[in-house]
C-alpha cells in the first residue's frame, strides 16, 4: 500500500444533542470504550499522525484523545459551521503535513474498520486527488448521494437537502469518510462555499472543486455497518450490537468455542486464548484476560481479572478487579472474588467471598467461606498457605495468615494466623443428651392439647 505517511483528521465537534446527555456525543461507551476511542485506536492502528477537532467546551474530548493517542494534535473549532470549516481547523497540521495523505474521519462513526481505511488509501495510490468511502443504506434518507460520471468518476456530492428530485433516487451514499492526496490541500478546502440549503461548508464540495481544478475524485463502497453514525441512544445500542456481533466472530474464528455467542458480551480489550470454551450469558468487562483451555460456565461476570490455563469459573461466579485466577483454579457457583490471587489448582467451588487475599496452589476454599477484609474503616488482607483446607462456613478475619497445609475446622471464625499443618477450631463444644427427643416430644404434644381444652 501507499508508502505515504497519513494524518487523520477526527472530526468531534458535534453536540448530539438527540443523546439528551450531559455527556458529550463521541465519548458515550460501545464495548466499554468511547467511541471516540474506537476510531482513534482504529486511525493509530498502523501509525500516522492524528488531529481532533473538537467543540470549544471540548476539553474532556481532547483529554479523552490524548489518552489514547498521546501525541494527537487537538484543534478548536469555533463555530460549528460545517464539516469543511472543521477539517480547515486543523489547518496547521494539513500545513506542517503537506506531504502527507489525509483521511478524515468523524467521531460518531466509530466502527470503520482498518481493512476499509486502507482499501480507501490504495484508491489514492490509482491517481485520484480523492477518494469518498460511499455505502447503500437501506434508507438513504438524509445522506450526501455520490453522482458519478460515465467513467466512474465521482463528480459531485449532493447533500440530501440540496437535492432534486432525481438525485434523492440515487442509493449510493456518503459517509462522510474521505481520503486526500491533493497538494495544499487547505486551499482546495478553502474554494468551498456556502451556497447551499444549511449555509454552512460542506467537505463534501471539496469533490466539485477539485474538479474544476482538473483534481480527479473517486468512490469506493463499504458495507453499512461499518459507516454506522451514531445519533441516538437507539443507534448506539445498534453500533455496540455490530461491534459485538464482529469480536465474537473474531473469537470463534480464532479458536474460542461459544453455544450461544449472541449472549456473550465482550469489551474492547478482551483476550481469550484458544480452546476456551464460554457458555451462554456470561458478561467479560474491562480488562479481563483468559487463558487456553479455561471454561467459563453460564452467568459469569469477569471484570479487571485474569484467568489461567484449563481454569474452570462458574456458573454464576463474579471476578471483580484484581481477581487473579491461576491455572486449574476452579471457582464455583456464588463465588466472588475481588483483588485476591489464586495459586495453581486452587478451589473454591461453592458460595465463598474471597476478597483482598492470596490463596496457595492447591488450597481447598470451602463453602461459605468468607474473607472479612473490612472493618468499616480498613482493608486487610487474608493469605491461606499451599495445599491449606478451609472447612466449609468459616471466617477468615482480616489480617490472618492460614499456614501452608493447616487445616481449619467448619464454623470457625479465625482471628489470629494459624501454623503451618496444625487443626484450627473455634466453635464450642458439642454436647450431648441421651433421649431427650423422645421425652420432649411428649411433653409438647401434653401441652398443646391442654390449651386446645
Ligand atoms: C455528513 C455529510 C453527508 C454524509 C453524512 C454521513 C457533509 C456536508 N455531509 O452529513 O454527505 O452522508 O455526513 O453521516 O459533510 N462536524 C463538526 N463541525 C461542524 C460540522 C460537523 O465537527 O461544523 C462533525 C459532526 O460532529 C459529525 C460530522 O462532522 O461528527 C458530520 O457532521 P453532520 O452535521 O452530522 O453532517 P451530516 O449532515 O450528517
Ligand atoms: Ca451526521
Amino acid at each position: 500500500m501507499s508508502s505515504r505517511p497519513c494524518l487523520y483528521v477526527v472530526l468531534a465537534a458535534g453536540k448530539g444533542t438527540r443523546m439528551k446527555s450531559s455527556l458529550p456525543k463521541v465519548l458515550h461507551k460501545i464495548a466499554g470504550q468511547s467511541m471516540l476511542a474506537h476510531i482513534l485506536a482504529t486511525a493509530s492502528q498502523s501509525g500516522g499522525k492524528v488531529a481532533v477537532v473538537v467543540a470549544p467546551d471540548g476539553e474532556a474530548v481532547a483529554k479523552e484523545a490524548i489518552r489514547v493517542v498521546p501525541d494527537a494534535q487537538i484543534f478548536e473549532q469555533a463555530a460549528q459551521r460545517g464539516t469543511a470549516d472543521a477539517v480547515l481547523a486543523a489547518r496547521a497540521a494539513l500545513e506542517a503535513h503537506d506531504d502527507h495523505d489525509v483521511v478524515v474521519l468523524f467521531g460518531d462513526t466509530p466502527l470503520v474498520r482498518r481493512e476499509v481505511i486502507d482499501e480507501l488509501r490504495r484508491g489514492l495510490d490509482g491517481g485520484a486527488g480523492i477518494v469518498v468511502l460511499g455505502f447503500h443504506p437501506k434508507d438513504p434518507t438524509g445522506y450526501g448521494r455520490l453522482l458519478l460520471g460515465g467513467d466512474g468518476t465521482l463528480t459531485a456530492i449532493r447533500e440530501d437537502r440540496d437535492a432534486g428530485d432525481e438525485v434523492r433516487k440515487i442509493g449510493l451514499c456518503n459517509s462522510g469518510v474521505m481520503a486526500f492526496r491533493v497538494p495544499n490541500l487547505v486551499d482546495l478546502l478553502s474554494g468551498i462555499g456556502t451556497a447551499n440549503a444549511k449555509g454552512e461548508y460542506y467537505l463534501t464540495d471539496a469533490v466539485a472543486v477539485a474538479r474544476e481544478r482538473g483534481v480527479r475524485a473517486t468512490a469506493i463502497v463499504c458495507e453499512e455497518d461499518d459507516v454506522l453514525g451514531i445519533n441516538t441512544r437507539e443507534q448506539l445500542a445498534e453500533a455496540e450490537a455490530i461491534w459485538q456481533s464482529r469480536t465474537r466472530s473474531r473469537f470463534m474464528q480464532n479458536g474460542v468455542t461459544m453455544i450461544a455467542p449472541e449472549t456473550v458480551w465482550l469489551s474492547f480489550d478482551t483476550q481469550i486464548a484458544a480452546d476456551v470454551s464460554i457458555e451462554p450469558n456470561v458478561i467479560f468487562g474491562v480488562g479481563v484476560t483468559v487463558g487456553e483451555g479455561a471454561q467459563i460456565l453460564g452467568f459469569c461476570h469477569v471484570e479487571h481479572s485474569t484467568i489461567g490455563k484449563g481454569a474452570r469459573l462458574g456458573p454464576f461466579a463474579r471476578l471483580r478487579p484484581g481477581a487473579r485466577i491461576g491455572e486449574n483454579v476452579h471457582i464455583g457457583n456464588f463465588v466472588e472474588v475481588k483483588n485476591t490471587t489464586l495459586g495453581e489448582g486452587a478451589k473454591a467451588n461453592h458460595l465463598s467471598y474471597l476478597g483482598d487475599g492470596i490463596v496457595g496452589a492447591r488450597a481447598n476454599i470451602g463453602a461459605g467461606t468468607i474473607f472479612c477484609n473490612y472493618d468499616g474503616f480498613n482493608k486487610e488482607r487474608t493469605e491461606v498457605g499451599e495445599g491449606a483446607f478451609v472447612g466449609s462456613n468459616t471466617s477468615l478475619v482480616a489480617p490472618v495468615k492460614i499456614g501452608e497445609g493447616a487445616y481449619i475446622g467448619s464454623g470457625s471464625v479465625i482471628t489470629k494466623n494459624v501454623s503451618p499443618g496444625a487443626l484450627a477450631l473455634e466453635r464450642s463444644a458439642q454436647e450431648e443428651r441421651p433421649g431427650w427427643a423422645e421425652k420432649f416430644r411428649i411433653m409438647m404434644t401434653r401441652r398443646k392439647a391442654q390449651r386446645a381444652k
